[in-house]
Parts: C-alpha cells; structure tokens; sequence
C-alpha cells in the first residue's frame, strides 16, 4: 500500500477551479499547499487553546507551553539534534541567516577574514553576508556553479582556506533543483576551522537531514515549505556556538533578571527567542511533520524523483523548450525558458488554464545574470502531484507556444 495514494485528499486546494480549470500547483518551492491535519491543528488551538506560553498560571498557558514545547522536542528529533538547547524558533529561512550573520558575524569575524559562499544562493543566503561583509571588511568567495548546474568543486581548496572563517551553502538549489554534496563542503570547511550554515530550505522536504551526522554549526528552514505554516522557522545552531553568541532582538521571555541598570539573558534557547512566540506556528510546525514523516522519505523521494524524471523527458519533446539545470542529483524542480517568448508571457497563459508555476529571477539574480537570463519558468513538484498534472503542464505549454511564437 502506497502511503501517498490517498494524500491528495488532504489538500483542499487541490478541490478547487481556477481560471474556470482545476487547479494544478506546481510551485511547491515557493511554498507547500497545507494538509488538512496541520489546518485542523492549527484551527483547533485558535478555536480552544488559545494562550500566552512561557508565562501564565493556568491550564490553557499551561498546555499551551507544554505543546509549543513539545514541537521543540519534534523539531530537535527530525534534525536529530542533541538537544532541543539547539533547536531555535525564528521567523523563518531568512530570518534565522540574518540572526547567525549579526550574532555570530558581526561578533566573532574581523577584518580580513572571507566568507564562502556558492554561486547558487537565494538572496536570503547571499545579502546577509553581503551586509556583513561591507560592514567588517570581510572578503566572500564563491563556489562555482557549471553550465549544467552542478558546483565546480575542483578548485576548493584554493577557495576553501586558513582564511576561510564561515561557509554557507543551500542544501539544494531553489532554481536548478542541483543537490549540493554537502558533505564534502561540510569536511573541508571543518579541516581549516571554518563555521558552516547550511540553508535547508529546498531539502527539508526532500531529504532526511541530520545534524549531528552532517557536523553542520548552523542549519535553516522554513515550515511553510513543509507543509507547515508561513512566518515560523527553526535555526539549529551547535550549543557551544550559541552559548558565546549574544541575542539576537531584546525584550520579554530573553532574559533571566532585569533590573534598572542592568539585564541578564535566559538559557538557550529562549535567549534568541525575544517577545511571545508564534505558538500556532510551532504547535502548526510539529503536525506538519508528523504528517510528513508518516508518508515515508522513500516514497515521497521516489514519487517525486519519478515526475521529475517524466517531467524533463515530456517537456523535452518541445523542440522549443530549454532547460536549466541539468544536475545528476536533482530535487523535483524543473526551470526553462520557451525559446522566443518572455517568461511572464508563458505563466500567465499557464495561469489561464488554472497551472501555477513560478516566474521570474526566483530571488537568484547573480545566478540568472552568469546563465545570461532575466527569468525563467519554474515548475516544482511535491506529494501530491500527479503524472496527469506534467500532462497538463505540457499541454498548456503547447498552447502558450501557438498563442506566443
Ligand atoms: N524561495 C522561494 C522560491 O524559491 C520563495 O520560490
């Protein structure tokens, strides 16, 4: 019995019509559709247990505390972390860079020190250091990325040095879909000392991933891409790095004891968890994984990995169609261009026949810039898409082309 045969049944979204044609989602890296059972949860909290966590004396603040909590316990078990110490809430993806980038950039870089980074980062994984950079004089370097959208890993050594003070990565590229052999970037930066992030949004509903296996100081992703819900996140951080690292943002729930003229800071990891939390996200966050881990890595992966596959040959049948991003190792995401027509164009005829795909530079403009593109067509796969929706996705390219070329 297959566990994905019946989940489409969970996605409401994929009941409706739009444009007149029932809708086919195929921008799942933009975001994941929400099952029911993480709508129901997060319906019940509001409906029932509604509460302030972390403080109040009574039931509701008190099971409220004790679920926001145990999505911590979740969370530290799906990244097998040591210690839910590790396991930080935040905003999400950018938001949890950002937080490594001014606490632990802004304190423990100096003058001179690089930073490397790959030619395949989102923006989110890219401006930070950037800001960081310019304000420390820090020197970044990246990674090359290969016509077929794999890294050129030949030359890290030359890149990767004694003056390598932090490497960070993605884990999988947003527009090419390439999977970064993260390992080996993870190996070389720990053989000169350097300190990893790994940006795990594109992978966390991809791949198991585990942190203490990876050896990675600083892990980031967002749950709205996990079937969870938008504005919460998790940075896993090693407990000996943020112990030393100062908090983020100041406020209620950071501290230990606040007096007039001086405040001392909570544990971690409340010390980077100012002001009261997103507890429907966290509580919203921990159904969403149960969920998905109850549908089986393996068959998710094989389902996925089967439209992928079936996706590139269909597409490839149009002469016309160029695809980017060719890697061997590969997540569910296929990005191309129409030859001779504008990337917008062909979404928007898409949009009429009721197929979401994303358009644009998919916030990797450097990226776009080294392919000598503005744009391109990005179609992402998840669980419960279907062969029939690559059907559709071709045949609403086939009309793009007449009504475009
Ligand atoms: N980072 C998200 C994407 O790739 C929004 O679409």
């Amino acid at each position: 019995m297959n566990n994905l045969n019946h989940v489409r049944d969970q996605f409401k979204a994929l009941t409706q019509t739009v444009n007149g044609k029932p809708l086919v989602y195929l921008d799942s890296a933009a975001t994941s559709l929400k099952p029911q059972v993480v709508v129901d949860r997060i319906t019940q909290f509001y409906s029932y247990e509604t509460a302030n966590v972390h403080r109040g004396a009574h039931f509701l603040a008190d099971q409220g505390t004790m679920n926001f909590e145990s999505a911590r316990t979740t969370v530290k078990n799906f990244l097998n972390a040591s210690s839910t110490e590790e396991i930080i809430f935040t905003k999400g993806t950018t938001d949890g860079i950002n937080m490594v980038a001014e606490c632990y950039g802004m304190n423990f870089l100096k003058e001179n020190d690089e930073i490397v980074l790959t030619e395949l980062e989102h923006h989110a994984n890219l401006v930070p250091w950037q800001n960081l950079a310019q304000k420390k004089n820090l020197k970044i370097k990246y990674i090359s990325v290969q016509p077929n959208g794999e890294l050129d890993l030949s030359n890290l050594d030359q890149i990767i040095t004694t003056k390598t003070k932090l490497v960070a990565f993605s884990g999988c590229s947003n527009i090419l879909g390439t999977f970064i052999p993260v390992d080996i970037i993870i190996k070389k930066a720990q053989s000169v000392n350097a300190v990893t992030l790994m940006d795990a949004a594109q992978v966390v509903a991809q791949k198991p991933i585990n942190v203490q296996a990876l050896g990675v100081d600083f892990l980031v992703f967002s749950a709205h891409k996990l079937f969870g819900p938008f504005g919460f996140g998790v940075l896993f951080g090693r407990k000996e790095l943020l112990e030393k690292m100062p908090p983020y943002q100041f406020g209620g729930n950071m501290i230990s004891e606040v007096n007039y003229d001086k405040t001392t800071y909570n544990n971690l990891p409340y010390k980077f968890e100012a002001g009261t939390p997103h507890v429907e996200g966290a509580i919203g966050t921990e159904a969403a994984i149960r969920f998905f881990l109850g549908l089986g890595y393996n068959q998710i992966f094989e389902h996925e990995q089967d439209l992928l596959n079936y996706g590139t040959t269909s597409l490839q049948s149009i002469p016309e169609i160029k695809i980017f991003g060719e890697a061997k190792d590969k997540a569910p995401i296929i990005s191309f261009n129409l030859t001779g027509a504008h990337h917008s164009d062909v979404g928007q005829i898409l949009d009429k026949q009721g197929i979401a795909v994303r358009v644009g530079h998919h916030c990797t403009q450097p990226l776009l810039k080294k392919f000598g593109l503005t744009g391109t067509v990005r179609a992402s796969f998840s669980i419960y898409n279907t062969r029939e929706d690559v059907d559709k996705l071709v045949e609403g390219i086939i009309k793009a082309k007449r009504m475009l070329l």
